[in-house]
């Protein structure tokens, strides 16, 4: 709603140790005086009228991934979500936490199932360790090789993917997700890892990559214009073949 110009930010907030439920509470802001600002930039605002809001924001320009939460509908990142843009298509900002995860307070979600599927897909270089030595050496990459790589080391870990996939919501504990399988995939096609085998084993199974039904939530969620569904499908191809000795 907007009232004597003046627009309505209308916030989830939620502290289990004082409220029986959750409820949105609603501030206005002079809609002159925050029209070149970020949504991040309101929520100070709002932290400064009511000091006992909560939310997580670190870096506020977008390569962190702190601030993933829902803004009218749709997942993003509050300090590149410009109010600007919002005015074009809505007539109240409407911000809750990320789906799918549990509340901590307001909207600071518990991030925790998400970082341990992560931790799942062993997010770095596997070493040739023959000997049970790891070779101390250089990793050579020819440009060629590098390029693989594009568009699939972008991830900030914000969520935003995850939390707007149905088959993460049902299988939290088992699906690893989208910003890991693509993460998972980096490694697998990047040519200075020798764990190949290691990972596409570890992924073998009916949960951790065929959860995934192409329902591609993902890639219209994601703030750094990602594309995780693809990653999983060329997984998925590279499973298929590990399972029918092919590669
Ligand atoms: S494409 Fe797969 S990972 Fe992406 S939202 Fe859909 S089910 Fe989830
Ligand atoms: S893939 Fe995109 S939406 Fe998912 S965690 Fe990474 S940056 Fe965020
Ligand atoms: S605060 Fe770091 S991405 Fe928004």
């Amino acid at each position: 709603m907007r009232k004597n110009n003046h627009l309505e930010f209308s916030i989830y907030r939620y502290n289990q140790d004082i409220h029986d439920s959750p409820y949105m509470e609603s501030y206005f802001f002079n809609m002159e005086e925050i029209r070149n600002m970020m949504l991040s930039d309101v929520l100070f605002k709002i932290k400064k009228k009511d000091p006992t809001f909560s939310f997580r924001i670190s870096c506020r320009q977008g390569v962190c991934g702190s601030d993933g939460m829902n803004i009218n509908g749709r997942n993003g990142l509050a300090c590149i979500t410009s109010i600007k843009d919002l005015l074009k298509k809505c007539k109240k900002v409407v911000v809750k936490p990320l789906t799918g995860f549990t509340i901590l307070k307001d909207l600071v979600v518990n991030m925790s199932d998400f970082f341990d599927r992560y931790k799942e897909i062993f997010p770095y270089i596997i070493e040739n360790n023959e000997n049970g030595c790891i070779k101390k050496r250089n990793h050579i990459q020819s440009i060629s090789q590098r390029n693989k790589l594009n568009g699939l080391y972008g991830c900030i870990l914000c969520a935003c993917c995850s939390s707007s996939c149905p088959s993460v919501w049902w299988n939290t504990d088992k699906f690893i997700g989208p910003a890991g399988l693509l993460t998972s995939y980096r490694f697998l096609s990047d040519d200075r890892d020798h764990g190949k085998n290691f990972r596409l084993n570890h992924l073998q199974d009916s949960f951790k990559v065929f959860k995934c039904h192409n329902i591609m939530n993902c890639i219209s969620s994601c703030p750094k214009n990602l594309n995780p569904n693809r990653a999983i499908r060329k997984i998925k191809i590279m499973l298929l073949k590990n399972m029918l000795n092919l590669t």
